[in-house]
Order: C-alpha cells, then sequence, then structure tokens
C-alpha cells in the first residue's frame, strides 16, 4: 500500500486507507511499516515531504523580513559540505556531482586527513537538491529500487550504491502508470520547494548503519557545535559513523533552493562548474557572486567538456569553443581552476546506465583512422584521472 506524502500524489481515499492500516497495525501491536510513502504525517506546506512530525527535530527556519540572517547549521552526521553549482542546467553538475562522490571515496581512502583520520574507507554521501529535475537516481543506478525507510523519529534513510549514500527528491516521488516514477512531476511553488529543501537537509539520518530501528540521538537536535561533541562522545553515535563528506548536487541558478542552502547550512566548500561557451561562463560567474555574498569559499572552479580527445590521433580539440575567456576569469578572481574534464562518450552513457566513468580505469573506444565501426581499442580513462584529482584537491581544501 503506497500513501500518498507529497503535493504531487494527494488522494484522500488512499490517505484514510492508509492512516486505517497504520493505526490496526500499532493496535494489534504489529510492526509498522516504516516506509517513507505510509509515514502517518499528512503533507502540507510547512512539512511537504510528509515526514513524521517530531518537535524536538524541526530544521531551521527561513528568516521572515527584518528577523536578519539565520545561523548556519551543520547538516546532522555530515562532517564537511562539499556544494557542486553553476549557474545554468546542462553543464554537468549531477554528473560530475556523482563521479566526484565516488573518486572523493576512492582518494579519501589513500589520503587519511584530519577528516578521516582513521584507516577506515570513507563515507562519502550524495545530496540531490534539484528538486524539480533529479538526476541522482539515474545516475547512481538507484532507479525504481523502491522508497526510502524511516528511523524511529522519522529520519530519512538513504539508498546507497556504489557505497555511496544517497538521497533525492526523485526517491521520494511516487510512480506514475508505467510503474516508474520518471514521469511525474513535481509541481509545487517556491515555498514549497524551500521547506522541501530544509527537509532534505535536516531530516536525513547519514549515520552509517541507521534504520527503522535507530532511536533518535541527543546529536540530532543539538547545536552543531554539541551535536559533534555529542556524537564524538556518545557510543550509540561515534564519529566514524558520520559522513566525511556529502557532496550536494546544486539545482541551476542563484533561485531559492541555492540561497537556502548558503543561508541555513555552514557550506565547507563550493565547486563552480562551467563549460567553455559565454552563456554557460556568464552564470557561472553569478554562482561565484553568489557564493561570496553569503560567504560560503569557493574550492574551485571545474571546466567541463573543455575538450575532446580523438581517439585515432589523441589529438585534443577545443569543440566549445576555447577555454581563454575561463582561464581569464579565474585569474582575474584569484580562484583555483581543480580539473578540465573532456567531452567523453563513456561519461554520458556510463551516466545513463547507472555506472558513472570514474568506475572505469580504461574504456573501450572505437579507432580505425575515422573510419565508422571501426576497432574497438582500450584506453586510458581520461575522464576518470580528471575526477580524481579534482577529488584529491577537494579532500585536502576540506581537511
Ligand atoms: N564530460 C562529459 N562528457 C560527455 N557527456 C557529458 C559530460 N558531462 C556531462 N555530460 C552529459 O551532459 C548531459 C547534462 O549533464 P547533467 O549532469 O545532467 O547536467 P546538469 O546537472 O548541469 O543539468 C548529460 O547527458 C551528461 O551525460
Ligand atoms: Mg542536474
Amino acid at each position: 500500500m503506497s500513501m500518498p506524502t507529497s503535493s504531487v500524489r494527494i488522494c484522500a481515499p488512499c490517505r484514510r486507507v492508509a492512516l486505517l492500516q497504520h493505526h490496526l497495525a500499532r493496535t494489534a501491536r504489529l510492526p509498522s511499516p516504516r516506509l517513507f510513502s505510509s509515514t502517518p504525517s499528512a503533507p502540507s506546506h510547512d512539512n511537504p515531504l510528509g515526514l513524521p512530525r517530531n518537535n524536538e527535530r524541526r530544521p531551521p527556519q527561513m528568516p521572515r523580513r527584518g528577523t536578519g540572517v539565520p545561523e548556519k547549521r551543520s547538516i546532522p552526521y555530515v562532517k564537511k559540505v562539499l556544494a557542486v553549482s553553476s549557474g545554468k542546467g546542462g553543464v554537468g553538475k549531477s554528473t560530475i556531482s556523482a563521479n566526484l562522490a565516488l573518486a572523493l571515496a576512492q582518494t579519501a581512502a589513500d589520503c587519511p586527513s584530519s577528516i578521516s583520520a582513521s584507516p577506515r574507507k570513507p563515507r562519502i554521501g550524495l545530496l540531490d537538491l534539484d528538486i524539480f529535475g533529479p538526476s541522482v537516481p539515474k545516475l547512481m543506478g538507484l532507479e525504481d529500487v523502491g522508497e526510502p525507510e524511516l528511523t524511529q523519529d522519522g529520519g530519512l534513510i538513504p539508498l546507497v550504491n556504489h557505497g555511496i549514500s544517497c538521497m533525492s527528491m526523485g526517491f521520494l516521488l511516487p510512480p506514475g502508470t508505467s510503474g516508474s516514477n520518471a514521469d511525474t512531476p513535481v509541481v509545487w511553488r517556491g515555498m514549497m520547494v524551500m521547506k522541501a529543501t530544509q527537509q532534505l537537509l535536516f531530516d536525513v539520518d547519514w549515520r552509517r548503519g541507521a534504520s527503522p530501528d535507530t532511536p533518535r540521538s541527543d546529536a540530532s537536535n543539538s547545536s552543531p557545535a554539541t551535536a559533534a561533541a555529542a556524537a564524538a562522545t556518545t557510543s550509540t553515535t561515534p564519529a566514524e559513523d558520520w559522513l566525511d563528506v556529502l557532496v550536494i548536487d546544486m539545482p541551476p541558478g542563484t533561485g531559492d533552493v541555492a540561497l537556502s542552502l548558503s543561508q541555513l547550512v555552514k557550506v565547507d566548500g563550493a565547486v563552480v562548474v562551467s563549460t567553455p561557451q559565454e552563456v554557460a561562463l556568464i552564470d557561472a560567474r553569478k554562482g561565484v557572486s553568489m557564493f561570496n555574498k553569503v560567504k560560503v569559499p569557493i574550492a574551485g572552479l571545474v571546466l567541463n567538456m573543455s575538450h575532446f580527445v580523438s581517439p585515432d590521433t589523441g589529438r585534443a580539440f577545443e569543440l566549445f569553443g576555447p577555454s581563454r575567456p575561463f582561464d581569464d576569469y579565474a585569474q582575474q578572481r584569484g580562484l583555483p581552476i581543480l580539473g578540465r574534464i573532456p567531452l567523453q562518450p563513456d561519461v554520458s552513457t556510463g551516466g545513463d546506465r547507472g555506472q558513472p566513468t570514474v568506475l572505469r580505469p580504461t574504456i573501450q573506444v572505437e579507432s580505425g583512422n575515422g573510419q565508422v565501426g571501426g576497432a574497438a581499442e582500450t584506453r586510458d580513462n581520461l575522464a576518470r584521472d580528471e575526477f580524481l584529482a579534482i577529488a584529491k584537491q577537494c579532500w585536502q581544501k576540506l581537511a
């Protein structure tokens, strides 16, 4: 039984049946389902995801006019936050976020730092904040795999693939008639979107081993500083169960969501993505200005689709124009260029298969002197090398 939980899935009879089932399960002392869709809370403007309410676990409120800027908070159970942003859609933010999360997991394992000094495998998460166009389920091979479970106090439990904990609006949409939710739109106005953003930021339980039996820990409701201290000392939530880094895939632009994130959350670094085209660079510059304004440190810039390397000759072509304007801008602003990712078919096809390119050290390319249908050859995965180099710099900057 699936219960509606957002404005796009409201259906009063279904909700009544689900509430009744939930009530019966409780009174019969059967374990009540802890799936997201069977949450007994009604979605509202204040609670668009319809998570069970817990007054002690309230996200910070957006400031009303005249009340000043809110205090930035840490995301519960997350040590470092890295936002991947750009002014424009289609420049590769989601692709970069997914590959960067995987590359961070590989890089961080080889380079112990103050974030994760112990020799354990680093814990990396990926949060998709693109409410209207979530891509993380597809890119991480988590499409139609079911919905998140809830902890005892109503925290969303991330879904995991390739060793990365993921959360996305795409996991929370009801399936359409085809059985898939790929066609289900989110039809919300600004306030609902901001509230849903806050819930995705503060109501996900990123702890290792979070399960429907996980009780609320003192750490989740305290101030960031006390939360960190509590988690480090509480045997139920040792610091090594926290995420080392949460990569956030931002929606395009400098609107409500980007602003909510920047004002509410202590972001440790922003990676601003552009392509060589001037239309993309103009918008990326706006992103940089916004982060400066809200005092989010910029880890650096990434030029995506910067060039194409011919499989035959190894020659690089700047298909989308010269990188000069991008380089000049970075130099003027004193911003580091973290990397230049080539336009490479495997980046795109791998994303569509839910197998990001970072997972493959080598790729198959067609060569054969430019003839269509030439022989396949194995080559180094240049995009992967670049992602690993970017991840290494980010990891060092975050430490
Ligand atoms: N370096 C690249 N090489 C080839 N295709 C890419 C590359 N970067 C992104 N793409 C493709 O471009 C499209 C847009 O990327 P996406 O990550 O969805 O952008 P955004 O999140 O900024 O809207 C996708 O089809 C993706 O596979
Ligand atoms: Mg995207």
